[in-house]
């Protein structure tokens, strides 16, 4: 364990490959408090999945295959910085497909041991939970919602390794029901940006769709009954137009942009009870949304909060990320011994925090991840 990891700058390589992103990144940490994201190099890989409508873990684990060490080599080349420079190499070694997580904790091992170099495994639900103190000023501790292709969850953030999850998806992922809906409405992927343009045209109050788990006590998401009333109101109309298109689309965002809020302001309530500060920070792709954006802005004005949304580069899947996800174990002395994080095993599933009340579930295109 690196000792003393307050008073030092840090390094970190970041290598990411839990999903259908093959990404690394050269992350520096100064002592002095700033930062700066040297180089973040992702490849994404919608053209090998594009025929399947969903990703295919094997095909997802070859591509990672084929790309990871370029990846990495041309992080390093453009970071401007050598393999020895340095401090540590971090990698997401769950929770994901499994065969692309062996293959980036597999490579970053291979790094760590040529380069004689300390090697911290990530959990990438942590890599997300972090982000936002990469790129803004978010101080502990403070409210996560959490919205991709994968996961859909409310933590709190109260430190470094300390997450209690306040509520998680308990079928589909936000992420994953915009891309299943973007295909039954026969729109591209991924189907939240051109759910997103086409919504643009569309009235929201045209289509009623449910409120999920309205009375229900808790903060958990239910987003599948949102696909299949669209499809019920597809169905209904015999040969869509462009504008019935958009409408669906409208309508649509505008009822998971309810319900990711409606959840949202539980969590909050939650969190002021224990008169934790006001914060609520938004990662994952879905974050890019902009109708998600405003009904969250105006949640926490309304609320007296304040609302944190990285850039959507560091939102999405990257390598950043989990270098900074490395930096900050680092920091607190939480990063194993190098022996450890050689015999490190990649995780198919490895929640980030217990669920509140002993209570677990599934969700997520990519099986139950966390
Ligand atoms: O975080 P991410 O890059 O990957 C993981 O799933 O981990 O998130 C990708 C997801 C996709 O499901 C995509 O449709 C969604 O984020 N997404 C959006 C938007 N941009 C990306 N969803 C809604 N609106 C957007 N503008
Ligand atoms: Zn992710």
């Amino acid at each position: 364990m690196l000792q003393d990891g307050t008073m030092r700058d840090f390094l970190v390589l970041g290598v990411e490959s839990s999903c259908d992103d093959t990404a690394a990144a050269v992350v520096l940490s100064r002592r002095d408090g700033t930062k700066a994201i040297l180089s973040n190099v992702t490849l994404a890989q919608y053209d090998r999945h594009a025929a399947f409508g969903g990703v295919v873990p094997e095909i997802a684990a070859r591509a990672h295959v084929e790309r990871i060490d370029g990846i990495i080599a041309h992080a390093i080349e453009t970071s401007g910085h050598t393999y020895e420079d340095l401090d540590a190499i971090a990698a997401t070694a769950g929770p994901g497909l499994i065969g692309g997580v062996m293959v980036g904790l597999t490579a970053a091992k291979a790094v760590a041991l040529a380069h004689s170099k300390p090697l911290v495994p990530v959990n990438h639900l942590e890599g997300h939970a972090l982000s936002a103190r990469m790129t803004e000023d978010a101080a502990f501790p403070y409210l996560l919602l959490l919205i991709s292709g994968g996961h859909t969850q409310l933590i709190e953030v109260s430190g470094v390794g300390a997450y209690r999850r306040l509520g998680t998806t308990i079928d589909d992922a936000a992420g994953e029901a915009f891309d299943k809906s973007a295909k039954l409405l026969g729109l591209g992927q991924p189907g939240g940006p051109t759910i997103e343009a086409a919504a643009k045209e569309g009235r929201a109050d045209r289509f009623a769709f449910p409120k999920p788990l309205a009375r229900r006590e808790g903060c958990d998401f239910s987003l599948s009954g949102m696909k299949t009333a669209l499809r019920l109101e597809a169905e209904a109309i015999s040969s869509p137009t462009a504008r019935d298109v958009a409408d669906l689309a409208a309508s649509f965002q505008a009822a998971i942009a309810a319900h990711l809020a409606d959840r949202t302001v539980r969590a909050m309530e939650l969190v002021e009870t224990t008169g934790a500060a006001r914060t609520l920070v938004v990662a994952g792709g879905v974050a890019a949304n902009g109708a998600i954006r405003s009904k969250l802005e105006a949640l926490t004005r309304d609320r007296g909060w304040r609302l944190v949304v990285p850039p959507a580069k560091y939102c999405t899947d990257n390598g950043a990320m989990i270098a900074w996800a490395g930096i900050e174990r680092l920091r607190v002395g939480l990063a194993p011994s190098f022996e450890e994080a050689l015999a490190f095993a990649p995780r198919a599933r490895w929640p980030l925090a217990e669920p509140l009340a002993g209570r677990e579930h599934g969700g997520g295109k990519k099986g139950p991840k966390a």
